[in-house]
């Protein structure tokens, strides 16, 4: 899987624990910053990166890492396209893309350690949206809002 990650630096020391242990697993990881940590940048143009990444078919899935995780989802939300939630528990990470396609895992570097993280993004990375009916009716009605808000 094509695999995008930034960090602001808040998410940034989970960042450099998560890295590695992606590319172990065999993903095709790219790292798009921050690259130092700089106490001065700001969630939203990490965000953005990984979003856009996603939203555009150059990446198929995304994490983003803040200090809650929580500008990094509201911010990456806001690239149509992008389906990011928040999730420090694995059953939300695979079930978030089982159920409802996310594409965007964000993290708190804040609230959760780095081996909690490293199952939830394995969990997130291992899962696959389950097609079912009753899932693509309840996202194509997600992409009728989208489409709504951008009219
Ligand atoms: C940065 O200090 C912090 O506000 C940011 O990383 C994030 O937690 C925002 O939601």
């Amino acid at each position: 899987m094509r695999l995008v990650i930034a960090a602001d630096h808040g998410g940034f020391p989970l960042k450099e624990e998560l890295v590695p242990f992606l590319q172990r697993t065999g993903h095709q990881v790219s790292d798009l910053g921050a690259y130092h940590l700089d106490p001065a940048d700001d969630y939203p143009d990490f965000a953005k990166l990984v979003a856009d990444a996603v939203a555009s078919g150059r990446a198929d899935r995304g994490i983003v890492v803040c200090g809650s995780g929580v500008g990094a989802c509201v911010a990456a939300n806001k690239v149509p396209g992008v389906r990011a939630a928040i999730c420090h528990d694995t059953y939300s990470a695979h079930q978030g893309v089982e159920h409802d396609k996310m594409n965007v895992l964000c993290l708190g570097g804040r609230v959760i350690g780095a081996e909690a993280a490293k199952e939830i993004a394995a969990a997130f990375l291992g899962a696959r949206f389950s097609c079912e009916e009753r899932h693509v009716r309840r996202l194509n009605k997600l992409k009728a809002i989208e489409q709504e808000a951008l009219r």
